[in-house]
């Protein structure tokens, strides 16, 4: 194994991954077995999540766990932690992908959605973590890597609820990286639009809002899932044993686009 490749080895090491039945998820699983990883593809969509699960295992070799978790439901996360332990015995690194919203006009939200906007895409997060910081500090480079969203950096009055759920995930995740070195290092992908089908049809955009879309980018299309895995990869890596607390953009540079005039505007 050349040195590069021994960086981006992750053989041995037992990755748990949330909402990993979707489109990133489901991709970051792919990628981390064919790297060697163990994975535990963890969502609400039982059957999607064995489906992933059978999936690597065939295309990897690697054996591999699909299980059932509302990312909600403490219970839950304490029988996917169990479920992790019993079939592998440890856990090197944790992937809080799971995380959705619906668009909604800014005034058009109540209490009810906001706190369940929070609890999935927030919460939810930081009671797996809790629970899986017994068993990562006891691992070398263990690292724990958090889809947050460009919606929660810029102003997204039309996802009040999943906009402002994502914007707290960041800073929470920044608080945990404080506390947790040089054990344990916490980090945020900040992902832009990305395809994954029919879901974000689902939230609420329309095909001509998400080609709009494409064409703000100055990279002009929309991601695909493995281009956000590719990111989640590194800072799990050996490569990133130095990195922790920070918030790695992959948006297609939508955000940087210069939004002054020129002439021929
Ligand atoms: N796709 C994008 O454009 C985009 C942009 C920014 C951020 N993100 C974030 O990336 C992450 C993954 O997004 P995706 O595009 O792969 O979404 P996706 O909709 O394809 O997958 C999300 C998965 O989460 C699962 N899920 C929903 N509720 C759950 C719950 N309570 N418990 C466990 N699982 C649950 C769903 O079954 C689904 O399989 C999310 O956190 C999302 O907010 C996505």
């Amino acid at each position: 194994m050349s040195a590069i490749e021994k960086l981006f080895s992750f053989e041995g090491k037992v990755i748990i991954i949330t909402g990993a039945a979707g489109a990133i998820g489901s991709a970051a699983g792919h990628l981390f077995a064919s790297l060697g990883a163990n994975v535990v593809i963890s969502d609400l969509n039982e059957e999607g999540a064995k489906q992933v699960a059978a999936a690597i295992e065939k295309e990897s070799g690697k054996k591999t766990l699909g299980i059932k978790t509302d990312a909600t439901n403490e219970a839950d996360l304490e029988k996917l932690v169990k479920a992790t332990l019993d079939t592998f015995g440890k856990i090197s690194g944790l992937i809080n992908n799971v995380g959705w919203g619906a668009n909604t006009p800014i005034w058009g939200s109540d209490t009810d959605k906001m706190v369940k906007s929070y609890l999935l895409n927030t919460v939810g997060a930081y009671n797996l973590t809790k629970l899986c910081m017994p068993h990562l500090e006891k691992e070398p480079n263990a690292s724990v890597v958090f889809s947050g969203s460009m919606v929660g950096v810029t102003p997204s009055p039309e996802f009040i609820e999943y906009s402002t759920a994502k914007a707290g995930l960041m800073n929470m995740v920044r608080s945990m990286a404080v506390v947790s070195g040089p054990k344990v290092r916490f980090n945020t992908v900040l992902i832009g639009s990305v395809d994954n089908g029919d879901s974000t049809l689902a939230a609420g955009y329309t095909p001509e809002m998400l080609k709009a879309l494409s064409d703000m980018f100055v990279m002009k299309r929309r991601g695909a899932p493995i281009e956000i895995a590719y990111g989640m990869m590194f800072l799990m890596s050996d490569a990133a044993q130095w990195i922790t607390g920070i918030d790695l953009r992959i948006d297609g540079g939508g955000t940087y686009k210069s939004k002054m005039p020129t002439k021929k505007d």
